[in-house]
């Protein structure tokens, strides 16, 4: 089988650090070839293509699918900076994996999965909680199961570090940048979200050097479409104290499910351990290859249209607390009603 050309753009923290260290495994195979890279930055883009031995060095996404003969593409940029490149993609008809959230604007999220579907080409959102092994076998738990509710605390250590995550308007506030993933989480486990309200506790003052805007606290109660409902709190107070939490909690009748990254316990019980720890990028890596090589658009567990219901949850909770915990019905919200 002929490698799959991947091209990236945004060559930032997450492309860096998580998807071509999954990926680099599958270049030396042979099963993908790193042929381009585009960011904004041309020194981002130049220092990266040196390290991967990459030739096309790009700084615009359409002199990219100009100029290259591409099968996918990564596409890893802040969500206030998507413009057309998944929708050219689309038209290129190549694979895309794109990070979560996919986008701030619920309307741009509709257009590209219209597009993406029109093409039939595969997708995956960055959704990669899903492949944790633990996730996998909570899923199937909880499949024989009667879910009733469902906890989520997040209580976040320290401060953002960079300027557009520390920004309400450029990231959407912690809720949507990083809870996003257990809200996805959730919906693995107990399916579609219905409807949300919201409360948070805002931030008055702009803090610390990049101006800090976000939410201190974010408590969000969802009702998911089989009935059952589930509240996920999130805050950033802890900045300080050197310390932070993260539970997820699975209540069904007769039984309480803990999750884990590595491990999920039943009734106080230990379920699942993994025998070595699990890396869910190179997993998610893995199935993304192996969908776009086969053209398979039900293989990724976070397909763009699938991804939408997490993306509405969170803009959702943001559009509730903004009208003072006002009931949010997503399919509402999707079809570009407040
Ligand atoms: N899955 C996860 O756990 C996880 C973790 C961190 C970030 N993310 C997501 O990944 C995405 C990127 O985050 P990051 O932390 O890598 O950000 P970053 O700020 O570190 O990097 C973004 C890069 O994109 C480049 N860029 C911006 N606009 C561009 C454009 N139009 N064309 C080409 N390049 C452009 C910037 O120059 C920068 O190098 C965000 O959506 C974020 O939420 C996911």
């Amino acid at each position: 089988m002929q490698p799959l050309r991947l091209g990236f753009i945004g060559l930032g923290y997450i492309t860096v650090n998580a998807h071509l260290p999954a990926l680099a495994p599958l270049a030396k195979s042979g099963q993908v070839v790193f042929t381009a890279f585009c960011d904004a930055q041309e020194d981002t883009a130049r220092s990266q293509a040196a390290e991967y031995g990459v030739n096309g060095v790009y700084t615009d996404h359409r002199a990219m699918f100009e100029q290259e003969a591409l099968d996918a593409v990564y596409l890893c940029i802040p969500p206030t900076l998507h413009t057309d490149q998944l929708t050219l993609a689309a038209e290129r008809k190549l694979a895309v994996f794109v990070e979560k959230p996919q986008t701030l604007d619920l309307a741009q999220a509709v257009a590209c999965t219209t597009a993406l579907d029109r093409a039939g080409v595969v997708s995956q959102v960055g959704f990669m909680s899903r492949y944790y092994p633990s996730a996998v076998a909570v899923r199937r738990r909880l499949s024989e199961r009667t879910p009733r509710h469902a906890l989520v605390q997040l209580l976040y250590g320290g401060r953002p570090v960079r300027y557009w995550t520390s920004r309400y308007e450029l990231c959407g506030g912690t809720f949507v940048e990083n809870t996003i993933h257990m809200v996805d989480l959730l919906r693995y486990f107990l399916g579609d979200i219905a409807a949300v309200s919201a409360f948070y506790v805002p931030r008055t003052e702009p803090d610390g050097e990049h101006g800090w805007n976000l939410p201190h606290v974010y408590n969000v109660n969802y009702r998911f479409v089989s009935g059952a409902t589930a509240n996920v709190t999130t805050s950033r107070v802890l900045t300080q104290a050197g310390g932070s939490r993260r539970q997820v909690t699975l209540v069904s009748d007769d039984s309480l499910i803990e999750w884990e990254s590595n491990k999920a316990s039943e009734n106080g019980e230990l379920v699942w351990q993994d025998e070595a720890p699990a890396n869910p990028f190179a997993l998610q890596a893995q199935e993304f290859v192996a969908a776009a090589q086969a053209g398979d658009r039900g293989r990724p567990r976070s397909p763009y249209a699938e991804s939408l219901n997490s993306l509405a949850a969170v803009l959702g909770a943001n559009a509730s607390a903004e009208q003072g915990g006002k009931l949010i019905q997503l399919a509402d919200l999707v079809a570009g009603k407040r």
